[in-house]
């Protein structure tokens, strides 16, 4: 089986966020399984420079508003997995994040930069591609930034009913993000006029790349069971659960899996020591460790509370600014903050660590080193997400031994056994769970994962709980084998 992988970031090119996690990780999972897999990515000067042995593949002409793109084909680091990235000087040579500029703005041209690349993914996928020796069975898009992949695919097999073209899968990794532009880039990007109607591109007075691929595609998949279920509500459907609700039991939801190979305690290069489920005592080192790097008060028994994560309403971090004072002076326990995001939650966590110089510790950025090191150091991982498609840290926490306090949503719920006497009995338990996104149920949940810690040999068997959970890939890729089956037989 052949697949066109189209994707905006992937690990370890370019990176904002767990979609790159994924396409790193999912196309090496589905080559080790034999399907014959190449991933499409805008070539972003990291890109490019990343890539490994890059040649000149291609030249596809005539593209609204670029003109001319190349195709450079090179491979993926590690997993030598086939990238084709699209070079446009115009469109993707700049400096500044993938879809914002150095201040934080949205790229202006981001309708160009991804309407490019869902262009260019339907050309492959038809019989314009300039490629002669490949085509894709499945083109498989991601998100709203190749969103439109499915909308061009369909207009084109229109054009020319009987062309062999390939079938297009669109998962979906968060609904909040849509892609909404004015009416007038409908045009502009080369769609037909007619396909900006409710039964179409339209949506709520917009284009809306995402709702194109939810309305176009032959396939559709999310990234947990749970949150394939809560996108046809009206609390998470973010105005799609109509049309995600008429084709609900198209939508296949495949848990996210976790590279084994970069999130492993036991190699991890960023680590100065090395631990396993058999013998965590690595991990205090780690901890003592970071908390000299981070200017923490280097205390053993206190426990370390720790946050890897984009700053923003969805993660619930803002429940944790505001209990966050009782939680440190009734508990004395410490917390360290990796992340970025929105400005006056950057600005309550600084101010939080200036209240608390020895017990909190506040880095605002993206740091891959430092996050392996938070995830192996802490003791206990905080992510009370108020919606979470899959989320991959609770999973990497999970893996370093560091017990997850997670909200019973989307993929938290599907990776996270809450801890209690029948779990521990039966080995199930891995974290604490809160039943909703709520400060009290936060303050409850650290209080309890809290007095769990102080048990240490049941601290030691949660932690080993989670450290030997299989969450690899190689069971959600057999599942993306068997949708793209059932889609090409369909
Ligand atoms: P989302 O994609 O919604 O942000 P995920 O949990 O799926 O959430 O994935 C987030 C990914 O980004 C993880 O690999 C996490 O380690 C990483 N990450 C988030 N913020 C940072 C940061 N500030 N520095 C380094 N890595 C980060
Ligand atoms: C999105 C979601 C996150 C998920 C990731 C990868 O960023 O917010 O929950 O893990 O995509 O699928």
């Amino acid at each position: 089986m052949r697949i066109l992988f189209v994707t905006s970031e992937a690990f370890p090119l370019i990176k904002t966020g767990g979609l790159a996690d994924v396409s790193g990780s999912l196309p090496a999972a589905l080559q080790e399984i034999h399907a014959d897999v190449r991933i499409l990515i805008p070539g972003y000067p990291a890109v490019l420079d990343k890539l490994i042995n890059p040649k000149f593949l291609a030249t596809i002409s005539n593209l609204p508003h670029v003109g001319a793109i190349n195709l450079i084909q090179g491979e993926m680091p590690e997993t030598k997995v086939p990238v084709m990235a699209i070079e446009s000087v115009g469109l993707y040579q700049r400096d500044g994040g993938p879809y914002v500029d150095a201040t934080g703005k949205d790229w202006e041209d981001n309708p160009y930069r991804f309407g490019t690349l869902s262009l260019v993914a339907a050309i492959l996928s038809s019989d314009q591609s300039p490629l002669k020796d490949w085509a894709p069975d499945i083109t498989h898009c991601n998100d709203w930034q190749s969103g439109l992949t499915p909308a061009f695919m369909h207009f084109m097999s229109a054009d020319r009913t009987k062309m062999k073209q390939a079938k297009s899968v669109l998962s979906i990794h968060n609904l909040a993000f849509q892609g909404c532009y004015g009416a007038d880039w409908v045009k502009r990007l080369g769609l037909p006029a007619e396909s900006y109607q409710i039964n179409g591109v339209e949506y709520y007075g917009q284009l809306s790349f995402l709702k194109a691929g939810i309305f176009y595609a032959d396939g559709l998949s999310t990234v947990s069971p749970t949150y394939a279920k809560e996108i046809q509500t009206e609390a998470y459907g973010f105005g799609m659960q109509g049309l995600l609700t008429a084709r609900g039991k198209e939508i296949h939801g495949i848990l996210n899996g976790l590279d084994t190979h970069e999130w492993n305690p036991s190699t991890d290069p960023y680590l100065a020591q090395h631990y396993n489920a058999d013998n965590v005592s690595g991990k205090q080192v780690i901890k003592t460790a970071l908390q000299t790097k981070l200017g923490l008060k280097e205390e053993p028994k206190v426990p370390l509370l720790g946050v890897v994560s984009r700053l923003t309403h969805q993660k619930g971090l803002d429940m944790l600014l505001a209990c966050a004072e009782s939680l440190l002076t009734q508990h004395g326990c410490q917390l360290a903050v990796l992340g970025s995001g929105d400005t006056s939650f950057e600005q309550g966590y600084r101010d939080l660590a200036k209240h608390f110089p020895d017990q909190v510790s506040v880095t605002i950025g993206y740091n891959e080193a430092l996050s392996h090191q938070i995830m192996a150091g802490c003791d206990i991982f905080i992510m009370p997400s108020r919606f979470e498609p899959c989320g991959l840290n609770q999973m990497y926490g999970l893996r370093y031994g560091t017990p997850p306090v997670v909200t019973y949503t989307g993929g938290l719920a599907d990776s996270v056994k809450d801890t209690n006497e029948a779990s521990l009995k039966n080995k199930s338990a891995t974290g604490f769970v809160m039943k909703k996104a709520d400060p009290n149920e936060l303050v409850s949940a650290v209080g309890k994962a809290l007095s769990y810690y102080q048990d240490e040999k049941t601290w030691k068997e949660i932690q080993e709980n989670g450290m030997r959970q299989n969450l690899d890939w190689t069971k959600s890729a057999k599942a993306y084998i068997a949708m793209y089956e059932e889609i090409l037989n369909k």
